[in-house]
């Protein structure tokens, strides 16, 4: 796989080591030929395991429409910096069709969306709990029967910053009598079965 990011670690959550064990833990859910989205996907790295995946992956973020910076205020840091970036790298994809850079919101991109349209979704967004909650019930609609709702950060510590993603994702899965199949390394997955 051509990786077409820098290598090393510029954040807790970025760096091709740590894209790799997260790929690793759920790549058997990913298929082939997929139509994917990332939503939260700050500098883009994730996105390039994802890619191999799919026939049409989007890639959503508000990027500079939420802040001009995703942690402290430092160039590397940037929005604009991040979203100019993804365009230039996913270029050739992004003029073939395969890959869409959507600068939006979570939830009004996934409104956007026909019934059964996706089939997964890959959710690294805002982590908070009211949030994370309407991120799954609007993903719910839109990820095919069969397809999977994945994400990042599903931390059973309630001091973590987080614990949101725990509990949301706690509360859907039971509410629907889903089962998680993936909870490995703060990886969380479910099947949408109904
Ligand atoms: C931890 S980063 C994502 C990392 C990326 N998935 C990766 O693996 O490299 C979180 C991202 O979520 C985005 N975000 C925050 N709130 C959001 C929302 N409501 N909808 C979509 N994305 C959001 C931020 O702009 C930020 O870029």
């Amino acid at each position: 796989m051509e990786y077409r990011f820098p290598k090393y670690k510029d954040a807790s959550w970025n760096s091709y080591n740590r894209h790799m064990e997260r790929y690793q833990t759920i790549k058997n859910l990913l298929g082939e030929n997929a139509i994917g989205a990332e939503i939260g996907v700050y500098k883009g790295g994730f996105g390039e395991f994802l890619r191999q995946h799919c026939k049409q992956l989007y890639l959503v973020d508000p990027w500079h429409r939420l802040k001009p910076y995703w942690g402290a205020a430092t160039p590397e840091n940037s929005s604009v910096g991040a979203f100019n970036n993804i365009l230039q790298v996913y270029a050739d994809e992004i003029e073939r069709g395969r890959v869409q850079v959507v600068a939006e919101f979570a939830v009004p991109f996934l409104l956007s969306l026909p019934d059964a349209h996706l089939d997964w979704v890959y959710l690294d967004a805002s982590h908070l709990y009211e949030d994370t909650v309407a991120e799954l019930r609007a993903s719910l609609r839109v990820v095919r029967r069969g397809g999977y709702i994945i994400g990042d950060d599903y931390d059973p510590d309630p001091s973590s910053k987080q614990h949101g993603v725990f509990l949301a994702v706690n509360e859907i899965v039971k509410d629907n009598g889903f089962v998680l199949c993936v909870n490995t390394g703060r990886q969380w997955a479910f099947q949408v079965t109904r």
